[in-house]
């Protein structure tokens, strides 16, 4: 009996198998058959809700389906048997329709909570600030200089030659830089994005940071921060899809200890001009793409 189930069900394991194989592999280097590890601080949160979410319907599903397997066998069509005429119960009906809607409930709530969390708290003042604006099809990238602080972006100034939308003569940007594709972030420092789009609706999303977020042209998102709690290398990936090349907007993205992400940021700060040159505003636009 146990054989013959095996045989029938065999050849659907390995389809599934060599199925979903290539397709994961590409994608993921860790945990192909999961989740993605999580490293930020608010993925926590979200892992916990998903597992509350996936035994709460792992229990109903289990529990319906046997209850329906089992009445399909007891209540199976037998000659000189005749059947029985149920009009219900109202007791099992009020009892089954009000749990789940305290569970619904309870979710909601408590998603509505982290949700607030995560998105509608200001971050901390200590946030290193990082404007990620999406473009077709890839990403530019604006970190501040030592300064600490970026230039205001105003999504009316948004152009071709001026993807964040700042206004070149403030001060605050003069010592940022730009990299396209390539993100770096401190380990165990809030990050502060200031999400923008150039041209069509793209989205930021890191599954590792349980972070995704739309970025609608017209609009600079500042209220989304992560906090990386471990280092590593992932892929920012665009998540709506943009265009022809939707599938090739992929960003490189690490978390580093934050000795070598100065260092890094050390090296891709624009040339010193700045201080040497008087202070009479040439704009230095030179580091903007
Ligand atoms: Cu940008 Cu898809």
């Amino acid at each position: 009996m146990q054989s013959r189930f095996y045989r029938f069900v065999s050849p659907f394991l390995v389809l599934l198998f060599v199925g979903l194989l290539p397709a994961h592999a590409e994608i993921r280097e860790t945990s192909v058959w999961w989740l993605p590890r999580n490293v930020n601080m608010f993925g926590h949160a979200i892992d916990f809700i998903f597992y509350v979410i996936l035994v709460l319907t792992g229990v109903t599903f289990i529990g319906v389906f046997s209850v329906l397997a089992y009445f399909l066998v007891k209540y199976r069509a037998r000659p000189g048997v005749p059947a029985i005429h149920s009009h219900g119960n109202n007791t099992l009906e009020v009892v089954w329709t009000t749990i789940p809607v305290f569970i619904f409930l309870g979710l909601a709530i408590y998603g509505n909570e982290e949700w607030s969390r995560m998105r509608r708290k200001t971050p901390p003042a200590d946030a290193l600030p990082v404007a990620v604006v999406g473009e077709q099809f890839g990403w530019n990238v604006r970190y501040p200089g030592p300064d600490g602080k970026l230039a205001k972006m105003d999504a009316k100034k948004v152009s071709k030659e001026n993807p964040f939308g700042v206004d070149s003569a403030d001060p605050a940007g003069l010592d940022d830089f730009t990299t396209y594709n390539d993100l770096v972030f401190p380990v165990n420092r809030p990050i502060r994005l200031y999400l923008g789009s150039k041209d069509v609706i793209h989205a930021f999303y890191v599954p590792e940071f349980r972070l995704y977020q739309d970025m609608v042209p017209g609009r600079v998102y500042d209220f989304v921060w992560l906090k990386a709690e471990a280092t590593g290398k992932f892929q920012l990936a665009c998540n709506q899809l943009c265009g022809q090349g939707h599938y090739k907007m992929f960003g490189k993205l690490s978390v580093v200890p934050v000795a070598e992400y100065e260092s890094w940021a050390k090296g891709k700060a624009p040339a010193p001009a700045v201080t040497a040159t008087s202070s009479s505003a040439t704009p230095v636009v030179s580091n903007q793409r």
